[in-house]
This record gives structure tokens, sequence and C-alpha cells, in this order.
């Protein structure tokens, strides 16, 4: 288990180092958010630039052809590189909420599974709200929300007998938001197809954090958002992953001319593209497109291996310290222990969580200011981010946590939330 006595020594081995200085730091500050809005990458900012004097301003409608129509392919065929799944079987350009809404409908329509929906407790609530939307329009039984004993791992026992007992489509988050926790998906998939069921995966926790085959787990359908871990910029549109075998059978709900299989013909009849580019609906956003580029050539230069081995080195060491040095101090972990059931983040939880967290954000003379978030109703998350997260940083905000807790320093900080942590 590596020493974090050690942590100047351990960043000057490590080989992602190098990775540090591609992206933009602010001074005097330590970042432990990019599981949920990654940093910015210094091309990205270099081509955004470019892009709105050179392509904008003075190539405007030209830049269609030169530019922009062939980007949304391009970048999706990188996610393809990344997620093990073929060219052709990505496509990028709407937000994870609407593509989940696509896809879910268009299996629902589709038939080949029973009309049920069912998540569980530990997924993201947007997932929540458009599969509770979908039961809406289609009329069809409640959403089944599959609860646990806790909202830090899932039971796969309750979860298996659950798709057993009630076959359909099943929408699971890979890596959970709350604890990390992370599902085996194989076994799920096969289990789900065994079962007349299909699992459509939200891999927004996990894209950029985890190792994903998706062609070895088996998975028929994923989407996730490319602004956490994938360092795409915020509001960068999400990927839609669809297995070939599943293209001719789905129509996209909200048939854009984006979709089309000719969409300059301008034809006055919907033709649904062959490949899975009829997914597409409007104009794609272009400014994003062009900012989210840089994030997966980083990912795909580091090596999503040695990204997941640096995360497991990091979250193993820092776990370490916690159970050392805070849980003594009223601390508790609500992240799994065992590495193979957790993704990048570390979840801690505290009586006086939230106030500990601003502690954290406002910094004082004597430590930097340090980013996690905050979830209710009493989680502090720290994402480990092994692009540029440091064993230094990590073995900083041990001893701030400390300091805060022992010396009280949280009670100089309001109880009252603010609406974006
Ligand atoms: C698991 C998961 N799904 C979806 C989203 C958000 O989706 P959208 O890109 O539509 O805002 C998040 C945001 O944090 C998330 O954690």
């Amino acid at each position: 288990m590596i020493d974090l006595s050690n942590a100047k020594l351990l960043d000057k081995k490590d080989v992602l180092s190098k990775f540090h200085s591609l992206f933009y730091h602010k001074k005097n500050e330590i970042y432990f958010d990019g599981n949920s809005l990654g940093k910015l990458p210094l091309k990205a900012q270099k081509t955004i630039e470019e892009a709105v004097q050179k392509q904008w301003g003075e190539g405007l409608i030209r830049s269609w052809n030169q530019y922009w129509l062939s980007l949304s392919s391009r970048i999706s065929d990188k996610y393809s590189e990344l997620l093990g799944a073929e060219k052709g079987e990505i496509i990028i350009g709407e937000s994870t909420s609407v593509s989940l809404y696509q896809v879910t409908y268009a299996l629902l329509k589709e038939g080949s599974f029973p009309k049920h929906l069912s998540t569980d407790i530990l997924n993201f609530p947007t997932d929540l709200y458009v599969l509770e939307g979908l039961e809406k329009s289609f009329g069809i039984p409640s959403l089944k929300i599959i609860s646990y004993k806790n909202e830090v791992e899932a039971e796969i026992e309750i979860l298996k007998a659950s798709i057993k007992n009630n076959p359909g489509i099943i929408c699971l988050s890979l890596v959970s938001y709350k604890s990390a926790y992370l599902y085996p998906m194989k076994q799920l998939n096969r289990w789900a197809s065994k079962h007349h069921s299909i699992i459509v995966w939200d891999l927004s926790h996990a894209v950029g954090a985890v190792a994903i085959d998706l062609k070895e787990t088996e998975t028929m359908i994923a989407l996730g958002c490319t602004y956490k871990y994938m360092n795409g910029g915020p509001g960068a549109p999400a990927f839609l992953y669809i297995n070939e075998e599943w293209h001719s059978k789905l129509l996209n709900p909200i048939q854009g001319w984006f979709g089309h299989q000719r969409p300059f013909d301008f034809s006055k009849k919907y033709e649904a593209a062959k490949s899975i580019k009829r997914f597409a609906s409007g104009t794609p956003a272009i400014l994003s497109l062009l900012g989210m580029e840089a994030g997966i050539d980083i990912t795909l230069e580091a090596g999503i291996k040695l990204l997941q081995e640096k995360s497991i080195q990091q979250s193993e060491a820092f776990i370490k310290e916690i159970i050392q040095q805070l849980v003594p101090l009223g601390f508790s972990i609500e992240s799994p222990l065992d590495h193979c059931k957790r993704g990048s983040h570390v979840t801690i939880s505290h009586y006086a969580s939230w106030q500990i967290c601003q502690a954290l954000i406002a910094g004082n003379d004597e430590h930097p200011k340090i980013i996690p978030d905050f979830r209710p109703p009493h989680f502090i998350r720290f994402g480990i981010t092994p692009l540029y997260t440091r064993f230094e940083e990590i073995k900083t905000v041990i001893q701030v946590l400390k300091e805060i807790v022992e010396r009280k320093l949280y009670l100089n900080f309001p109880l009252e939330k603010l609406e974006v942590t």
C-alpha cells in the first residue's frame, strides 16, 4: 500500500505526471472536483479561441464544409476507441438526459423487451426523471426504483431478482454519483439478456476513470457525459453508444434534419439515416464540440489502463489515511473499500459536512483552497483525476480536513446551503 509520507517522491516517479502541465491550474488551489467538471485543457482554450476567430469570424458558412460537418463523427470515433466500440457505433451531440430519452423511447417503441422500466436508488436523478417522463408518455406501469439497505453499494442479488421478476429496460449508472460504487457490468448484461431485458448504461461517472470495453462486457446501449473525467468543458455534448445490431431497429423520436439520410437534399419526407447518425436531431453545438476534442485526445494518449491504475493507487492511499486520521474525528467512508467495486471518487461524511466543505473551499492563510463537492444529505466527494491529481495534494487534503475538525474551524461557516455546490 502506498505511503503518502513520500508523496513528493511518488509524484516525481509518476509516469502520468507530464499530463498535469496540459491543464490550466489556478495558483493556491487544489481541485478535487474533476468528477463533476473536469479542468480546462490548454489545447481546448487555444482551439476555441482560434476557431472563434478563423472558423466563425472569417470562414463563416464555409466552415461547415471545411471544419464542422465532420467534427461529430471524428470525435465519436475517438470515443469508440476509448470504449472498445466499433467506429460508427457512437454518436456525440445531445446531452446525457436527451440521449437517454431518445434511446429509451426507441427501445420502448421497438418492442423487443417488455414495456417496463426500472432503475435503482443509486442512479442520478436526471435518469429517474427521464424514465418517469417516458412512463407517463407511454402509459406503462410505474417506474420501478430498486432499493438496497444503503446508498453506498448495490446488492447484486436484489438487483438480479428484480430484473428476473420485472423484465424490461433497466437503466443503471456504471459508477454511482454519490458513493462511486462500480457495478459488475458484464455479469449484469448477461443476466439481463438471459431474462429478456436490456440494460442502458449511464457511463457519466465512469468514462475516463475506469477502463470500459463495451464489446467485452456485451453492452448493447450506453451513454454518458464528457465534461467530468473527459475534460470536455461545461455542457459538452454527451456520447451515445448503440451496438450495431440495433442500428436498423431503433428510431430516434426526435426526427430532425441532421438525422436524415441526406440532410442537404432538403426533402419534404423524413428518411432516417442508415447508421447511428439517425440519432442526431438538430444542428450540433459546434463550439462545444471543438472544445471537447482536446480532452479525449489527452485521455487516449495517457491510456485508460494507466489512468485507472493511478486512480486506484491514489484512492487507496487516500482511504488509508482517512481510516487512520479522519475516522477517529467522526468521519465515515461512504464509498466501497474494495477497489474492484469503486470508480474514481472517494466520498466521506461527517455530521458537519456542509460546513467542513465550505471551510475547505475558503482556505486560509496556512493552507490552500481545496475544492471538493457536496451532495445531500451529508456527503463530501473527492474526485481523483489521475491526469492531474497529485499525491502531494491528497496528503494536503488529509492534513487540512484534520485541522478543520480538530480546531473546529468549520464553525465559522453558515449552515445554509448554496444552489450549486
Ligand atoms: C450519472 C449522470 N447522468 C447524467 C448527468 C447529467 O446529464 P446532462 O448532461 O443531461 O446534464 C449527470 C451529471 O452529473 C450524472 O452524474
